[in-house]
């Protein structure tokens, strides 16, 4: 299955990174990570997740963002600029990575693998290029479960049409199984679930649904008008001040690579 989301409004990535920022934060802060030389951001889109793993590892860290998308490498260098001196963003695929075994200390993986038909493959890359005693690290959201109150029919459903469109939906409750099925010993589990009366949540569910709207059309998910509606509520309940939305539960997974 192809990556669905439509990448030409930016704002989506960057509200993404605006809403997951601490939810990244305070798991980077829980890794015991070795003094990091070299780190690899994987699917790393315009860099949002790479600039961030820069202000959180030391000064000297060298840092490469990957994506498959030219036009977000792109982004991702022009935004950077020549002040970020250590990031570099190379276009390419996360499940044919072109490094050496065991090149960089950390890899990490933010809202990537819920979009892959094989996410085993690229799990096995992120710890083929992780150095020995090295950390291996993703964030991925399980949409089985997200709602409103007071409800919406849009909300409900959400979990049905993310998981046609989305190669691996529920990925977030398998993670551990996967990393287990790789002779990973011990995988660490933290789940977390952001809800809050927050305008930019629920906003975050109406420019996913723009950003797949082609993909559900041309899938013969929904037809346009059905698009639109769904599209309408979900303005409507942005728009409300009061309505608590409560997000998709993000696990949060590392483990160290023997
Ligand atoms: C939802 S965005 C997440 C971006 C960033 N990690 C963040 O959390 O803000 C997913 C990214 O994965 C990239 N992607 C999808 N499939 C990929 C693949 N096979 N190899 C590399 N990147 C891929 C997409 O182009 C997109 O930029």
């Amino acid at each position: 299955m192809a990556y669905a989301i439509s990448e030409q409004n930016l704002e989506r990535q960057k509200l993404l990174a605006s809403i997951m920022g601490p939810v990244t934060d305070r798991f980077l802060e829980s890794l015991p990570l070795p003094s990091v030389s070299r780190c690899l951001d994987l699917g790393c889109g315009m860099g949002e997740t790479t600039r961030q793993l820069a202000g959180k590892l030391d000064n000297g860290v060298e840092l490469i963002g990957v994506d498959q998308d030219p036009n977000l490498i792109e982004v991702a260098r022009s935004v950077s600029g020549s002040a970020d001196g250590k990031i570099t963003f190379q276009q390419g695929d996360a499940a044919h990575l072109s490094f050496e075994d065991q090149t960089f200390d950390f890899v990490f993986a933010r809202y990537l693998l819920h979009h892959l038909d094989q996410p085993q493959v690229v799990l096995a890359e992120m710890l083929r290029v992780c150095k020995s005693g090295g950390i291996v690290a993703v964030q991925e959201p399980d949409c089985a479960k997200q709602y409103c109150y007071p409800e919406s029919w849009a909300y409900e459903k959400i979990p049905e049409i993310y998981s046609r469109v989305f190669a691996n939906a529920f990925i977030g409750r398998q993670l551990y199984s996967l990393f287990r099925q790789l002779g990973c010993p011990s995988p660490h589990i933290d789940v977390m679930t952001l809800a809050g009366v927050n305008v930019e949540l629920r906003r975050s569910y109406r420019m996913v649904i723009e950003a797949i709207g082609p993909a559900l059309i041309e899938k013969g998910i929904l037809d346009s008008k059905e698009l639109q509606e769904l599209g309408e509520e979900l303005r409507r309940v942005e728009e409300q001040d009061e309505v608590l939305c409560v997000w998709s539960p993000t696990f949060s997974v590392w483990v160290n690579r023997t």
